[in-house]
């Protein structure tokens, strides 16, 4: 898979988790080009979601690449289990991952896309000697935990600061923004730098998911052209 342009990536955790299913049809069918998995442990961050039977089930439906984002604490425990549940994408949090060099080699070598992530009060400069290993960054806009929180706007800074950072490292690997995107804050991200879009309650929130992730792709990539 590559990870190019602009990608539009329905968060499920604000899907109706028992008909998730008829959900990633639905923005499968408004051109989601990931679905994106927040796997949440209760302890790295104050809530619990789903975890490695949920993925390997989703790998079997979705005819996208499953996007895991890991919510935990020792991610490398669950590393090989998540890659053999079929996750397309893993990243793991900075804050806790104490190895991250080799967590990020870990994702690698089972041939899964590899990305780090900070929250909203981690400074950009903590990735500077990962950077160039990374496939894909991740830059929270809210404090991970739950989805519908609003976007604090300091992390659109943060991803201009490190499209520099990726840009010094001679890296074109992707930022995503997660937390608070609809096509308001969808279009700043864009034009801050970022290219992979996550998006929850905008996207499943509204009566029309796959009307709503149309939308999202709409106002993306007529920012990222201009
Ligand atoms: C938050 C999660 C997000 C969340 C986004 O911790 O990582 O992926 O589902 O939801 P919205 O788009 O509603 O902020
Ligand atoms: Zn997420």
């Amino acid at each position: 898979m590559t990870l190019s342009g602009i990608q539009i990536a329905p968060s499920i955790l604000s899907a109706d988790f028992a008909h998730l299913g008829r959900d990633i049809a639905a923005v499968e069918r408004g051109g989601a080009d990931l679905i994106h998995v927040d796997v949440m442990d209760g302890h790295f961050v104050p809530n619990i979601t789903i975890g490695v039977p949920v993925v390997k089930a989703l790998k079997k439906f979705a005819t996208r690449p499953l996007d895991v984002h890991l919510m935990i604490s020792e991610p490398d425990r669950y590393i090989d289990d998540f890659a053999n549940a079929g996750a397309d994408m893993i990243s793991v949090h900075v804050e806790a991952a104490t190895h991250l060099h080799r967590t990020i080699g870990h994702i690698k070598s089972r041939g899964v896309k590899a990305g780090a992530v900070i929250n909203p009060a981690t400074p950009v400069t903590m990735l500077e000697d990962i950077l160039a290993d990374l496939d894909f960054v991740l830059v929270m806009s809210v404090n991970p935990g739950f989805s519908g929180q609003a976007f604090i706007r300091h992390s659109l800074d943060k991803v201009r600061r490190l499209r520099e950072m990726l840009h010094q490292v001679g890296s074109a690997a992707p930022i995503e923004i997660d937390g608070g995107i609809d096509p308001l804050t969808a279009a700043e991200a864009v034009s801050a730098g970022a290219s992979i879009l996550v998006a929850g309650q905008a996207v499943f929130g509204t009566p029309d998911a796959e009307a709503a992730t149309r939308a999202l792709r709409t106002v993306a990539t007529a920012v990222a052209r201009a």
